[in-house]
């Protein structure tokens, strides 16, 4: 490796970012620096592809022209950091490159010096993401970022979170942070813990979200917050989670659901605006989490296709079907999904889809394939007459056809449904389209059952407050109660949500016994927002978004990683630091901390 002369700084200011370069710029002095992308050697003649943040330019090196400079572009190698200085020249007609932005001219070098070598590269930054494993990308991630679409990707981030700084300072909202060492606020996830030096035994947990901060902000007479908080949760990972993560985190006071909707559409039309330089059609449409729930089996339906699923119930009463007719007895429902003769299933895949659902979720599978006037089918023969009308109507069932059916527990069989749903979309390719599809989800239930826990839980989070219409049914049948609760959906997943608060301390405190905590364990864990809402507390009311989701929506793609700087392993572990990390024992002594696996 050769290393020019020691210089803490470059030899000379860069005039231009490499990939910026046009043809206007010909007959120009320029100074650049850049990573050696590429390298010919053409024996007189040497080209090197440099490349920085904004693309690739490509240099000549003629001996005649100055021999110095063509001695350092004979030792440059790839991914060599070089400093080079000349004229930017038209290309000849005949090597004009149209595949790059950069393509109609090049720069004659005069002045060249390597600034830093580079080992041998793990993979190749051109190479696309194909020609590494993804363990190996981000063990080196500081190099898998040199790679354009990362460029491309963490740069379109930044124009997006500029989109929601301009859009929300435009509506008077104030950016405000909030602690990051603080105590355990309920989203549903468990806690990171950092144990406290200072008061040995005792242990700050970093926030699941500012929740609870940005409610006291709005006792406090903020009354329009925003914040780019970072988020932390301890939870199985998925391709659109992350331990940490940020929100855009919203408050307002005296907030309607209606004004929180009309300052979040505006807020992502803002966004597209700014990352992608389009608009998008408003206002979105809205569905009833119900509604959503018994269209498409979800609570953030995918919109970009149809393949609903079919309520078939009532059509199979009386059934003389066994399985069906004892399912309809313990009083289970049974929901239909139709594919059309284009997609269809053959033998076998609708054996292993039926052993998968047994298997999995402890289900039986039912299909059958409609021809003319009569089923096809294991099951067909016992169906009788009068239901195969009913749900052939009910199902909207056309020659062709293969139906497809789940018998059980409604609240197992809808989200199942559509699962399924999700599944043949994706077998068949039907998730395309490029306008997204947003949706709000609203009028979400209050609360939910958990077997696990034997009692309610809140669907949002605790300190969200019902609709007022529906406040009788409180004690009498909870699980009926909707909240004033919105999600935005878009193409399937959840972008954001949020709702109205509760801001009567009395209130929170009905709404704490529902969910099976006391008076005393509410003072213990709350009583700092219960004295808070009982000093003139406004109404209130937010939401917050995925940031990384909303990269992922501008960049177009379906993996956190490919919009975050560092992210971390399925097994929350940051190959390149390798944290987490094991820590000296005096570290932990001075915590009180005594680790026992
Ligand atoms: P919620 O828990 O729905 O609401 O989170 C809001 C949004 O944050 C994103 N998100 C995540 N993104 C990446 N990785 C994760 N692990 C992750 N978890 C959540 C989602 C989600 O829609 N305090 C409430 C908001 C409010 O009521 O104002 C809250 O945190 O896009």
């Amino acid at each position: 490796m050769r290393r020019g002369k020691y210089s803490p700084v470059p030899p000379w200011p860069r005039t231009d970012y490499c990939g910026r370069l046009r043809a206007e710029d010909a007959g120009r002095e320029v100074g650049l620096w850049g990573w050696v992308a590429s390298r010919r050697d053409h024996g007189r003649l040497i080209f090197i592809d440099l490349r920085d943040r904004e693309g690739l330019v490509q240099l000549v090196f003629n001996p005649e022209h100055d021999s110095d400079a063509h001695q350092v572009a004979g030792a440059a190698r790839a991914e060599y950091y070089i400093a080079v200085r000349g004229k930017v020249v038209r290309r000849t007609e005949g090597t004009i490159n149209r595949e790059l932005a950069t393509g109609e001219i090049e720069v004659l070098v005069s002045e060249a010096e390597i600034l830093s070598p580079s080992q041998p590269l793990p993979f190749a930054i051109g190479g696309g993401v194909e020609s590494a494993a993804e363990e190996v990308r981000l063990k080196y991630r500081y190099l898998d970022l040199r790679r354009a679409e990362m460029q491309r990707n963490l740069t379109r981030r930044h124009q997006a979170l500029r989109g929601v700084r301009a859009w929300l300072d435009s509506q008077g909202f104030v950016e405000i942070e909030t602690p990051i060492l603080w105590r355990a606020t309920p989203e549903g996830a468990r806690d990171y813990l950092v144990p406290s030096r200072v008061n040995p035994g005792k242990f700050y947990a970093l926030p699941q979200s500012p929740q609870l901060l940005k409610q006291l902000l709005m006792v406090s007479g903020f009354d329009r917050y925003y914040q780019i908080a970072r988020c932390f949760r301890d939870e199985d990972l998925r391709a659109n989670r992350q331990p940490e993560f940020s929100q855009i985190d919203i408050e307002m006071t005296g907030a309607r659901p209606d004004d929180i909707i009309e300052i979040a559409e505006g807020m992502i039309a803002s966004i597209y605006e700014f990352a992608l330089g389009r608009s998008i059609v408003r206002p979105f449409p809205r569905m009833s989490y119900s509604e959503a729930m018994e269209r498409f089996g979800s609570d953030k339906p995918d919109l970009r296709f149809g393949l609903e699923v079919k309520n078939l119930t009532a059509a199979f009463s009386g059934t003389s079907l066994r399985v069906f007719a004892d399912a309809l007895g313990r009083g289970e429902s049974i929901y239909g999904l139709v594919l059309p003769p284009a997609y269809q299933l053959s033998r076998r895949e609708l054996d292993e889809l039926t052993e998968a659902i047994r298997s999995q979720k402890g289900l039986g599978l039912a299909w059958v394939k409609s021809s003319d006037g009569s089923w096809q089918g294991p099951i067909a023969r016992h169906v009788g007459e009068p239901e195969r009308a009913r749900v052939t109507e009910v199902a909207a069932l056309s020659r062709g056809d293969t139906l497809l059916m789940i018998a059980g527990q409604q609240d197992k069989v809808r989200p199942l449904m559509g699962e399924l749903r999700l599944q043949l979309a994706a077998k068949f390719d039907l998730r395309r389209g490029n306008e997204p599809r947003f949706l709000w989800v609203i009028d979400f239930p209050m609360f939910e059952y958990s077997e696990e826990e034997q009692r309610l839980v809140a669907v949002h989070h605790p300190f969200t407050a019902p609709n007022p219409d529906d406040l009788e049914l409180l004690d009498k049948k909870p699980l009926e109660v909707r909240a004033l609760a919105y999600d935005l959906a878009l193409n399937g997943q959840e972008m954001g949500g949020g709702s109205i608060r509760i801001h009567d301390p009395e209130f929170q405190l009905k709404i704490f016994s529902l969910l099976g905590i006391d008076r005393d364990q509410a003072f213990s864990k709350f009583g700092f927002l219960l004295d808070a809402l009982s000093y003139g507390a406004p109404p209130h009311g937010g939401i917050a978004f995925g940031v990384d989701r909303i990269a992922m929506m501008v960049c177009e793609t379906d993996s956190l990683r490919d919009v975050m700087a560092f992210p971390k392993t399925q097994k929350a572990v940051d190959l390149m630091s390798g944290a987490p990390s094991e820590v000296d024992p005096r570290q932990l002594e001075e915590l009180s901390i005594k680790v026992v696996l």
